[in-house]
């Protein structure tokens, strides 16, 4: 019958000023169309590949998790997420499916590997989530308003110290490559890896940006990964920004992928969207 695979993995900033760009309409002005000129391929491209189940890296930003407990590591183990409102009404999208079974196995598997995950029941999802979606998926037609595929979060402390190291990320990745190559069942997995690039949201640095940074980070991850994941938490903060911190949950995604090298089918990058940097990468299993 075969058995569960990675077939890829997508990479992208998750800034909520282009979740409200698109929801009012206004991907055509100058300011925002070379931004979403760098999703068509990315569009059409999920379109011919859409995966069974979307496994999604993301943070929550105290929507779902207040500072009154602050999981490193959680997944969502539910059949379905809310859209949250983030204090202006919740974004007019699809409500996020889960997939209970694939993502207990995943989490049994995990954890018993030794990384602690916490187990999810029930959780809104923020623009962490939902911005990727839409960039990668447009709004759904009224007529069939879903998702392409059931979804499973993870979401990543990288909000409150202390926040995990990326190699932690890298081999939390590879852990879950695994646990979802022991699913008996022949489903297509994509991982996404979100959050970033550079940029830094108060104090006196707000809206640092450093372009040489991340172009670099992404050549790395492309082609150095194991290596990018030795580089200090300290170092990203300093480089991109107190929010650049948010990368390390690019090499979730990473992790995940096999050891060969594989196929780049798409590179972005673009500057500014809001206060941020936005990169962007398709990744295929070779
Ligand atoms: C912005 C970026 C983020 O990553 C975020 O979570 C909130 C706001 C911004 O650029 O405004
Ligand atoms: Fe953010």
């Amino acid at each position: 019958m075969g058995h569960a695979h990675i077939t890829a993995s997508v990479y992208t900033s998750h800034v909520p000023a282009i979740g409200a760009a698109l929801d009012q309409g206004r991907q055509h002005e100058p300011y925002w169309q070379p931004l979403f000129e760098g999703y068509k391929f990315s569009q059409q491209w999920l379109r011919e590949n859409t995966p069974d189940v979307i496994f999604l890296v993301y943070n929550d930003h105290a929507t779902a998790f207040s500072l009154d407990m602050i999981p490193t590591f959680a997944i969502g183990t539910a059949a379905q997420y809310a859209v949250a409102d983030e204090g202006w009404g919740p974004r007019p999208v699809p409500k996020v499916i889960g997939h209970p079974e694939l993502a207990a196995h995943i989490a049994h598997s995990v954890i018993q590997d030794d990384f602690d995950l916490t187990i999810v029941n029930r959780m809104d999802v923020d623009h962490g989530l939902t911005v990727p979606l839409s960039l990668l998926c447009g709004q759904p037609p009224p007529e069939h308003f879903a998702w392409p595929c059931p979804v499973i979060p993870l979401a990543v402390n990288v909000v409150q110290y202390p926040v995990p190291s990326g190699r932690r990320c890298f081999n939390l990745g590879r852990a879950i490559r695994k646990a979802v190559q022991s699913y008996e069942q022949p489903l297509k997995v994509q991982i996404w890896g979100t959050g970033g690039m550079s940029h830094q949201l108060q104090g006196p640095r707000a809206g640092l940006i450093n372009a040489d940074f991340d172009q670099r980070f992404l050549d790395r991850l492309i082609a150095d990964p194991q290596g990018l994941a030795e580089l200090p938490h300290i170092d990203y903060v300093r480089e991109a920004g107190s929010e650049g911190i948010e990368l390390v949950m690019w090499l979730v995604a990473r992790g995940a992928m096999s050891d060969n090298a594989p196929r780049l089918r798409h590179r972005f990058y673009h500057v500014p969207a809001s206060n941020t940097a936005v990169g962007h990468l398709i990744l295929e299993n070779t």
